[in-house]
């Protein structure tokens, strides 16, 4: 399956458990107190407070989202890992006071073992179970779900359910707003599967987490408490570059030998192919042993990494009308750009490289986002110049 298939059965799958399929929202957050748009769920926040009622009881989408700077912020491990991106897109769908718990878990499993065929004995889930001081109380409700579940599929629920405090299973956007305890899907995969979910939340790329199924039952407040909202709600997210890297890296389910990578996915591989026509090397699939003493072509996998993914961020937000500049989410993408171009003297691109990286980028998600296409002359003019800017301080610099 190619990564356009992956987000499009997705979709399709929502459509027909009757979900509206509505647009992603603009990287421009709605919400004061975030930098960038960081999930599916930040454009239906008024929904899931009370503020609007909602078009529509169900929706899903593909989002676009950037976890960098602020409460998510994955910028340092771009490139050294092969599962974090400060620019990745959100396949979500969401429940508005509608179906819960029982229905949201049912269909991640269909969508995950029926449609695209997941090895059902590779899944391993969390549920929320609280620490000392931490808010709501042991979610039961969706550990039963799991358990008929795995039961049904003759699979052990103590193997296969996992625990997980506030930190990893009580999602919440911000510091405050609306926020539930949750319940990751994870896969594992390990050439021989023998981890009995051990590698859960363990920072392996081997078993990662794709699926996060939220449910919103609260509003955190500023002094602390976390109030019960009216409704119930459910806001999924899964990594849709996650999951199309696995497809990719297991050939569909049939070889498990690979070690996983996001950059796999054939999203990736015009950005790359341009790479390589830049600097004349090819990406080889490397992962750092030690992120302080870099081998040769450890380095310039992760130049490829670092510049796959931070071309997308720029050029979306830029899309969206967010430049790089000198303060708040504004001096975050200019140091995005700027770590992209160190990087790329790593594999001596000639100045102005990354400015070239905007067309395959347009060519991979134009047709998903399409003010990338309609704004593509800004995107490149936006980027051309604070690249050449920072390409002459650079130069300054070094003679000096
Ligand atoms: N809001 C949750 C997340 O971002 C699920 O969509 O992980």
């Amino acid at each position: 399956m190619t990564s356009a298939e992956v987000r499009q059965s997705f979709l399709d799958f929502f459509r027909s458990k009757q979900h509206e399929i509505v647009p992603s929202s603009s990287l421009m957050p709605s919400s004061p107190n975030l930098l960038f748009t960081n999930a599916g769920m930040n454009q239906f926040v008024p929904y899931f407070l009370g503020e609007r009622s909602a078009p529509y009881k169900r929706a899903a989408d593909t989002q676009k989202c950037i976890r960098a700077g602020g409460k998510h912020n994955d910028l340092e491990d771009v490139g050294f890992d092969t599962y974090h991106h400060t620019f990745f897109e959100m396949l979500g769908n969401w429940s508005f006071g509608d179906y819960f718990k029982h229905e949201a878990l049912e269909w991640s499993w269909e969508l995950l073992t029926q449609v695209w065929g997941m090895p059902h004995e590779r899944l391993y889930v969390t549920v929320y179970k609280p620490g000392e001081g931490d808010p709501a109380s042991f979610d039961q409700e969706a550990w039963d779900v799991w358990a008929g579940i795995f039961r049904r599929e003759g699979m052990d629920p103590a193997v296969h359910i996992k625990t997980g405090g506030k930190k990893d299973n009580f999602w919440m956007m911000g510091d405050t707003g609306p926020c539930g305890p949750c319940s990751e899907i994870h896969i594992d995969l390990t050439p021989d599967n023998a981890t009995e979910g051990s590698l859960v939340n363990a920072g392996s790329p081997w078993c990662i987490e794709i699926w996060n199924n939220v449910f919103i039952q609260f509003n955190a407040m500023e002094d602390g408490r976390f109030l019960p909202l009216k409704d119930k709600h459910v806001d999924t997210g899964m990594g849709f570059e996650r999951v199309a890297g696995i497809i990719a890296t297991t050939g569909g389910f049939t070889t498990f030998s690979n070690p996983p990578s996001n950059y796999n996915a054939d999203v990736f591989t015009p950005i790359f192919d341009k790479v390589s026509a830049m600097c004349g090397q090819t990406y080889g699939r490397t992962m750092p042993e030690d992120r302080n003493s870099l081998s040769r072509d450890e380095m310039r996998d992760v130049v490829f990494r670092v510049l796959a993914d931070h071309i997308r961020t720029l050029s979306c937000a830029i899309a969206d009308g967010i430049l790089p500049g000198n303060e708040g989410r504004n001096y975050v993408l200019r140091r995005i750009l700027r770590r992209a171009v160190m990087f790329g003297r790593r594999l001596d691109l000639k100045p102005g490289f990354f400015t070239q990286l905007v067309e395959p980028l347009v060519q991979t998600l134009g047709p998903v986002f399409p003010e990338l296409r309609q704004q593509r002359h800004i995107i490149e003019k936006v980027i051309h110049s604070e690249e050449s800017a920072f390409d002459r301080t650079l130069d300054r610099g070094l003679q000096e």
